[in-house]
C-alpha cells in the first residue's frame, strides 16, 4: 500500500480524489493537496492536538491518521464549520472571548469543543477542562479558551431556540 493510488476522500461534504500512498498522514493530504490549512502541524506525534479534524464527528489527530483509515468516513476540517461571513457559533465564541494569543492551537481547541458540544450541549466546567486537557496551548490561554467554550454553548442554545421558534411559525 506504499505505492501512490487514487484515494477518494470525503471532506467537508465534498468528494476529492488525491494521488498518494494510502499510508500518507491525512494531515499532509488536507494541507498540501487540498489546501485546507485549518488543521495545523504541531508535534506530528499525536500529542498536541493542533491537527485535529472530525472523522464522522469524532475528534481525530490527522498527523497520526493515515489516509487509508480516513477512507469512507466523513472528514470535517475547520473550514467545514463556518464561513467568514457566517461563522460557526464556536468560532464566534472564540472571537468574542478573545481566546487566542498566537492562535496555533485554536484549530484543535475549536474542533474538539465542537464535537463536545454536539454530544453534550451543556457541559460542566470539569467536562470542558477534561475534554480539552489533551490539546496543548503553549501560550497559556486556557482560561479564555474554557470561557469561549461556555459562551459557545450559550450561543448554540440561542441558535437552537431561534430555529425552534422559526419552525413553529412555519
Ligand atoms: S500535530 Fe497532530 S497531535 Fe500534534
Ligand atoms: S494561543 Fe498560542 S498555542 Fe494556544
Amino acid at each position: 500500500m506504499n505505492r501512490p493510488a487514487q484515494l477518494v476522500l470525503n471532506v467537508n461534504g465534498a468528494t476529492h480524489v488525491v494521488e498518494a500512498s494510502a499510508r500518507t498522514p491525512l494531515l499532509y493530504l488536507l494541507r498540501n493537496d487540498l489546501a485546507l490549512n485549518g488543521p495545523k502541524f504541531g508535534c506530528g506525534l499525536g500529542e498536541c492536538g493542533a491537527c485535529t479534524v472530525l472523522l464522522d464527528g469524532v475528534p481525530t489527530r490527522a498527523c497520526v491518521t493515515t489516509a487509508e483509515v480516513a477512507l469512507g468516513h466523513e472528514i470535517t476540517t475547520l473550514e467545514g464549520l463556518g464561513t467568514r461571513s457566517a461563522l460557526h457559533p464556536v468560532q464566534q465564541a472564540f472571537i468574542d472571548e478573545q481566546a487566542a494569543q498566537c492562535g496555533y492551537c485554536l484549530n484543535g481547541m475549536i474542533m474538539t469543543a465542537t464535537a463536545l458540544l454536539r454530544r453534550d450541549p451543556h457541559p460542566e466546567l470539569a467536562t470542558i477542562q477534561r475534554e480539552l486537557s489533551r490539546n496543548l496551548c503553549r501560550c497559556g490561554t486556557h482560561v479564555e479558551i474554557v470561557r469561549a467554550v461556555r459562551r459557545a454553548a450559550e450561543l448554540l442554545a440561542l441558535q437552537a431556540g431561534a430555529d425552534a421558534h422559526d419552525g413553529a411559525r412555519g
